[in-house]
């Protein structure tokens, strides 16, 4: 037997007991004749204890452990002279009578503890030592029951749970595709699923009304904190159902989720237009944790020779609580340097300091007098103490600068309170974007996403402008900034799907060539239907307050897409590639050639 207990479980009232533990060793200490160990497993630390006057051989043995060796120790539960109130285990202790070392382990790269050293690629490459943390440990127990709890809510609101196939055909849902070479089928490519899209709209058309899975997606874009190439979602997708049942349904979900794994209570989530959310936040993800809502100066502040502000289309800014005193010149040179970087791209940035005794000091008073700035005032809700923030320019670009410049100022005045949750849906998103580039339409969501009801005929018979006008039943779950989940009422009629297809430019033939399967199925009787999808990943982020979903993986790739442990991707043999029709070092050869 290995174990009788677990590292966590010991007690006083296990005082006097014969125990077996086994476990890896955190740290050893040498206190005159006496050695102690910590133990470790999943569930806990446990100290035992080693008496050199004792028994020599035993603690000979015990001194001799290094970091990491996995042991198997018998003896005594006693309460400690020193108790560690940090530690479940703190009142005792294990007063070890025997000691067996079932395996020996090299010094490991980095300290194997809370906060430990090793930066993220090195904790990826050896993603087995990092595993034995006890933050990456909680995450993924964490992860596992947010799960179970997601299973239990949606079967008991009656969905099923179906597989859909990992190896697709390629649905354009925004990312490239992975592909992956069919043997059998030389030249031809199977793709890694977006995102199970297309089947589930079939499982609708197939009868069976409340579908869902949490279900691996693939998509090949640049990595961020909370995007990684394979992601996990709970999918989900409704028949005959309004787009308010499915927010109720999926907003129950999120409440039931909260408040069985974290004991929180969400209040009813607001509802807010995209084009409200672009005004109010100049983002379709607000953190509505804070305040510091836009504020658009353009009618008084254009016109009055302040030559910047005069040619430029937009001028808003933001009203940041108390810090006129706080901040100096040279923390706004260091904000100002901040927004000039080229991820941001602002030009400048233009203050107005409302000081304590109600008068003003700002980066352009030569051109506005303090009844015109009084005006500024009145319209931001300024109070003495507060400062103006104001940036300018092309207006969509500005907004985006002003959002980046609000997050900013969120964070460095620690508004983004961790345990404080502010969800919302955000509603009515444009059906098409215009793409300049390439000019053509996109989806905003994907081409399978209907217009609102009101829209549909315009859609059908509109001209381009109409198009650019459009709005679609489409949504996003939005939690502190985070786009938790999204998705869509869809359209469940062949000609409307057709239309929609002939506006994101596919011909008729491309459009039946990869979606033919779908057109057909609208024929047979499709229902109306909607759903959602959650990002799962991000979901157990948010819910802990973190914005990174490495964590939350087992085995997460880095921001190259590698997997670091295994080293993938890799190359494969000639031999591979051939079985697979794929000549590259032909191709390469007629290339140099
Ligand atoms: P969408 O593309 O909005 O919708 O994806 C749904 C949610 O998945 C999460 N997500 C990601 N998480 C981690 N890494 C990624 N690379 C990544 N990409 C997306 C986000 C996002 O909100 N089929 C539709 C859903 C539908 O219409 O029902 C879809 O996939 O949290």
């Amino acid at each position: 037997m290995y174990r009788t207990h677990n590292c966590g479980e010991l007690r006083m009232s296990h005082e006097g007991t014969e125990v077996i533990l086994s476990g890896w060793v955190q740290k050893s200490r040498d206190l005159g004749g006496l050695t102690f160990v910590d133990l470790r497993d999943r569930y806990g630390i446990t100290q035992l204890v080693f008496n050199m006057d004792e028994n020599e051989d035993l603690t000979s043995k015990a001194r001799k452990l290094g970091r990491e060796f996995v042991i198997k120790a018998t003896g005594i539960v006693r309460e400690r002279s020193s108790k560690n109130a940090k530690r479940e285990t703190g009142d005792i202790e294990i007063d070890v009578t025997a000691l067996e070392i079932l395996n020996v382990a090299k010094t490991p790269p980095f300290t194997i503890d809370d906060d430990t050293d090793g930066g993220e690629e090195l904790r990826m490459t050896y993603r087995y030592l990092d595993l034995r943390r006890t933050p990456l440990q909680r995450n993924l127990i964490f992860r596992s029951q947010l799960a179970i709890e997601t299973r239990k809510y949606l079967s008991d609101q009656g969905f099923i749970e179906v597989e859909t196939p990992s190896l697709i055909k390629s649905t354009p849902e925004g990312a490239r595709d992975f592909v992956v070479p069919s043997r059998m089928n030389p030249g031809e490519f199977y793709a890694l699923p977006q995102s199970p899209q297309t089947f589930k709209q079939i499982l609708m058309v197939g009868g069976l009304d409340k579908y869902f899975q949490i279900v691996k997606c693939y998509r090949d874009e640049d990595l961020r904190a909370d995007r990684q190439p394979e992601f996990t979602q709970i999918d989900c997708e409704m028949s005959f159902v309004t787009r308010d049942q499915i927010l109720d349904t999926f907003e129950g979900l999120t409440k039931s989720l909260f408040k069985s794994m974290l004991d929180i209570e969400l209040e009813d989530f607001p509802k807010m237009s995209y084009d409200e959310a672009m005004e109010r936040y100049g983002s379709d993800k607000p953190d509505v944790r804070f305040g510091m809502e836009f504020v658009d100066f353009s009618s008084i502040a254009k016109g009055k020779g302040f030559p910047v502000f005069d040619s430029a289309e937009f001028v808003a800014g933001i009203c940041a609580k108390g810090i006129s005193e706080t901040y100096s010149n040279k923390d706004i040179k260091k904000l100002t340097e901040w927004l000039q970087r080229p991820q941001i791209g602002c030009k400048g940035l233009v203050y107005v300091k409302v000081n304590g005794n109600g008068t003003f000091k700002s980066s352009v008073g030569k051109f506005y007098s303090d009844e015109e700035l009084a005006k500024w005032v009145k319209l931001a809700g300024a109070e003495p103490g507060d400062m103006m923030l104001l940036l300018c320019g092309e207006k969509e670009k500005t907004q985006k600068q002003l959002n980046e410049l609000r997050l900013e100022m969120g964070r460095r005045l620690g508004l983004m309170d961790p345990k404080v949750f502010k969800p919302l849906w955000v509603i009515d998103f444009p059906l098409l974007e215009w793409d300049e580039d390439s000019e053509r339409f996109h989806a905003m969501h994907h081409p399978f996403t209907a217009p609102k009801k009101e829209d549909e005929q315009r859609m059908l018979n509109g001209d381009h402008e109409t198009m650019k006008a459009l709005r679609a039943d489409a949504y996003d779950l939005v939690i502190n900034g985070s786009e938790i989940g999204g998705g869509s009422v869809r359209i469940h009629d062949r000609d409307l799907q057709s239309k929609n297809f002939d506006l994101l430019g596919f011909t008729k033939e491309e459009a039946e060539a990869q979606f033919g399967f779908l057109l057909g199925a609208f024929e047979y009787g499709a229902p109306p239907h909607g759903g959602i999808a959650f990002g799962f990943d991000r979901l157990n982020a948010v819910m802990n307050g973190q914005n990174s979903i490495r964590d939350f993986i087992a085995f997460p790739k880095n921001t190259s897409g590698r997997d670091m442990m295994i080293d993938a991707p890799s190359p494969v043999s000639q031999a591979q590639l051939d079985e697979l029709s794929l000549n590259l070092q032909e191709k390469e050869q007629t290339d140099k050639c």
